[in-house]
């Protein structure tokens, strides 16, 4: 029996910035995806248990025991199949030569916009690699991770399955030329306690991608002078980070959202679950990930006002998840 995981991720700083070779920041969160794979002497054996998000393909069965958004899975059923099959497919992996049962887990709950997709395909290879001393190292698993990532999300910066690898605080940078990502991991002398909010609103990452893309052409001068902005900024976080000055950090992550707006990525979900955040105490919060729905996150470092900050959000009927970066 093989064992991998891989973390869920929360982004800080400059998601869609990123796409275009920005720095930006993120950070595994204090959940992950737990992955088995077993081998199946049988082939009779391969049998989907018919539970949702269980499926199958030749010389393969998987079950799905992740907590989930109702929904979520049957929604993804078909690009968390392409995903198995490119996961294999990067691995060198012939589940026809070597019938496996791959079995799934963890305490993530699979939902969008925490990098549920990424923690499945990292947990994976890591168990493929486990079970069949494949010999990867965390440059490898994370490789494979990103070809298994492409069912879902096109063709992705790569910042998802990064953080989802490595795990911890990481300043990330897409290299454009197509070479290796400049990944560099930030140190915290303490993990920092976050809150993210979900609006409820599944959206479309791709979507989100593709009118960033279509207004920047559009309006060159006011986005040029956007993106000089999250450059710069981007700079300073890094900075407050290294000094463990949250309240900077904060103020920054305030900034952030504002030119996440600019851009038009946020949502009235998201700007009302930013300024209850802001309202309660909240160092400084923010939309995270692709925007239009899905998640905010709020900068929390105490107990109490993580407590404080979630309850305000559920008061108002959204659902507000406890957890930690820098783990
Ligand atoms: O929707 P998420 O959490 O996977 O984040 C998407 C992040 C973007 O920067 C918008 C896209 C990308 O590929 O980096």
């Amino acid at each position: 029996m093989g064992v991998g995981s891989g973390f869920g991720k929360v982004i800080l700083f400059n998601e869609h910035f990123v796409v275009y070779g920005i720095p930006s920041i993120a950070s595994a969160i204090d959940s992950r995806t737990e992955a088995i794979v077993e081998r199946v002497k049988d082939p009779r054996l391969l049998v989907p248990s018919g539970n949702e998000g269980s499926m199958a393909g030749d010389g393969w069965v998987l079950e799905d025991n992740r907590p989930a958004n109702p929904g979520y899975k049957k929604e993804k059923y078909q690009q968390q199949k392409e995903s198995v099959l490119l996961v294999f497919k990067a691995a060198g992996f012939d589940p026809t030569e070597n019938n496996i049962r791959i079995t799934l887990g963890g305490d993530l709950k699979a939902v969008g916009g925490i990098g549920a997709s990424a923690a499945v395909c990292v947990s994976l290879a890591r168990a493929l690699n486990d079970e069949f001393r494949l010999g990867f190292d965390d440059a490898r698993i994370n490789q494979i991770a990103y070809e298994g990532e492409k069912a879902y999300a096109g063709t992705p910066s790569g910042i998802d399955n990064t953080a989802s690898t490595y795990g911890g605080l990481l300043r990330f940078e897409k290299n454009l030329s197509g070479g290796e990502n400049r990944i560099e991991l930030l140190k915290v002398k303490r993990p920092i306690r976050i809150v993210m909010g979900n609006t409820g609103i599944t959206a479309d990452t791709k979507a989100a991608v593709a009118g960033v893309r279509e207004r920047k052409e559009k309006e060159p001068a006011k986005y040029d002078r956007i993106f000089r902005e999250a450059m710069a900024l981007v700079g300073k976080a890094d900075a407050a980070l290294r000094r463990y000055d949250l309240r900077a950090l904060g103020r920054l992550m305030n900034q952030n959202h504002t030119l996440l707006q600019e851009i038009e990525v946020s949502h009235p979900k998201l700007d009302e679950l930013v300024e209850l955040a802001r309202r309660n105490g909240a160092y400084g919060a923010k939309l995270t990930g692709g925007g239009l729905g899905g998640y905010m996150v709020a900068l929390t470092p105490q107990k109490r006002l993580q407590e404080k900050v979630a309850r305000a959000m559920e008061a108002k009927g959204y659902e507000a998840f406890r957890t930690m970066i820098g783990v």
